[in-house]
């Protein structure tokens, strides 16, 4: 088993399709094994994003992800669950993702893609420790 973190981003929220998100994960055949819905603050996107901290998007992307609350989960699933829900995914611009994927399907924006999940098994336990240490 293993386990990846996943963000339903504050567009999610306000469209209302956290219900469609995790209904996408949940027929798959993943568990829900931690969420809540969360205001995030710009010191813990920088923990979160710390790969991208200084780049040219970096200062919209935390004015987006902080604007209104985002849904926090962890998921759990087979081996590479992480590869399993970033295929689900799609690529990270909406317009050209495929249809059949969340940012494919709900969205059409760069920055507004709707859902953020681990790209690795390291960046999955490093993220799980900041969004939910107990765990
Ligand atoms: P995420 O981390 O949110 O799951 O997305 P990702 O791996 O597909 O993409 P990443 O390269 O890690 O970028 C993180 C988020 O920053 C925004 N972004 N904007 N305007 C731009 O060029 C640009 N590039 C990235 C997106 O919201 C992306 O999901
Ligand atoms: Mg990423």
């Amino acid at each position: 088993m293993s386990r990846t973190f996943i963000i339903c981003k504050p567009d999610a929220v306000e469209r209302g399709y956290v219900g469609n998100i995790l209904d996408r994960f949940e027929r798959k055949g993943l568990k829900i094994v931690a969420a809540e819905l969360r205001q995030l603050d710009a010191d813990t996107l920088a923990k979160h994003y710390e790969e991208h901290v200084g780049k040219g998007f970096y200062n919209d992307l935390v004015a987006f992800m902080s604007r209104s609350p985002a849904f926090v989960a962890v998921l759990e699933g087979p081996e590479d669950t992480f590869a399993i829900v970033r295929t689900m995914m799609g690529a990270t611009n909406p317009a050209v993702s495929p249809p059949g994927t969340i940012r494919g399907d709900l969205g059409t924006e760069m920055t507004e893609n709707l859902v953020h999940g681990s790209d690795s098994e390291e960046s999955a336990q490093r993220e799980i420790g900041i969004f939910f240490p107990n765990l």
